[in-house]
């Protein structure tokens, strides 16, 4: 079955916790770390991961769009996250990091920004328990899906099956009712969503109206 993550970058930051139980039955929720240097933006860190996750039972999906990962995701790791997303492109030394964050008992997983290509990093999918293709450039959320990281999605899904791997295949960026229906048919099965759920009236009927969308 289909996962959805919701996006708290659309929420209201002074109401997480409460946004947070605004999407009971979401799978994860996805929390989006930007430093102002990776990506042209700037949202939280660690102390108000620590307290999101004392106050939420729904696991923390984090997606670090930081500048050297190598140094902060083991500290998201300490804070409650349950799943950690660095970028590959930011990353010193991808396979140690990932190693070391599934030491400390959290999921591994690499993002690819739409510009990068996923053949290099055939060999290191083993290490990983996730990936993030974004179909944005990341930074905002709001912006339109972009129709051309499809092809990158169904590559990526095909090397998953080829080297017959658990890895789970998540997107990012411009989800929503129109277009995630076309995600999942390229290979896709973990969707995050921020405006598409937070835009709407009742977030929680939005992440199961998504859910039903990519499980057709
Ligand atoms: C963008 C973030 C996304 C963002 C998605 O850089 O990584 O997680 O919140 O927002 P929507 O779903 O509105 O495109
Ligand atoms: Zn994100």
């Amino acid at each position: 079955m289909a996962q959805i993550n919701p996006s708290i970058l659309s929420a209201d930051f002074a109401r997480l916790a409460e946004e947070a139980k605004a999407v009971d039955g979401a799978d994860w929720l996805h929390v989006d770390v930007m430093d102002n240097h990776f990506v042209p933006n700037l949202t939280l860190g660690v102390p108000i991961v620590e307290s999101l996750s004392r106050a939420t039972d729904t696991p923390l999906d984090l997606h670090l769009m930081i500048e050297d990962p190598d140094r902060w995701a083991p500290q998201y790791v300490e804070a409650g996250a349950g799943s950690v997303t660095f970028h590959v492109e930011a990353a010193a030394a991808p396979v140690r990091l990932a190693r070391e964050i599934r030491a400390q008992g959290a999921r591994a997983s690499m993002a690819l920004k739409p510009g990068t290509p996923i053949e290099p990093y055939e060999d290191l999918l083993p290490e990983l328990d996730m990936l993030l293709i974004m179909t944005v450039e990341p930074g905002f959320g709001g912006q339109a899906f972009l129709d051309i990281m499809l092809p990158k999605i169904r590559r990526t899904r095909e090397l998953i099956s080829k080297h017959d791997l658990e890895l789970w295949l998540q997107v990012d960026g411009g989800v929503s009712e129109s277009t995630i229906e076309r995600c999942a048919e390229a290979g896709a099965d973990v969707f995050v969503a921020g405006s598409a759920v937070y835009g709407a009236a009742d977030p929680a009927a939005a992440v199961r109206s998504l859910r039903a969308k990519a499980d057709t």
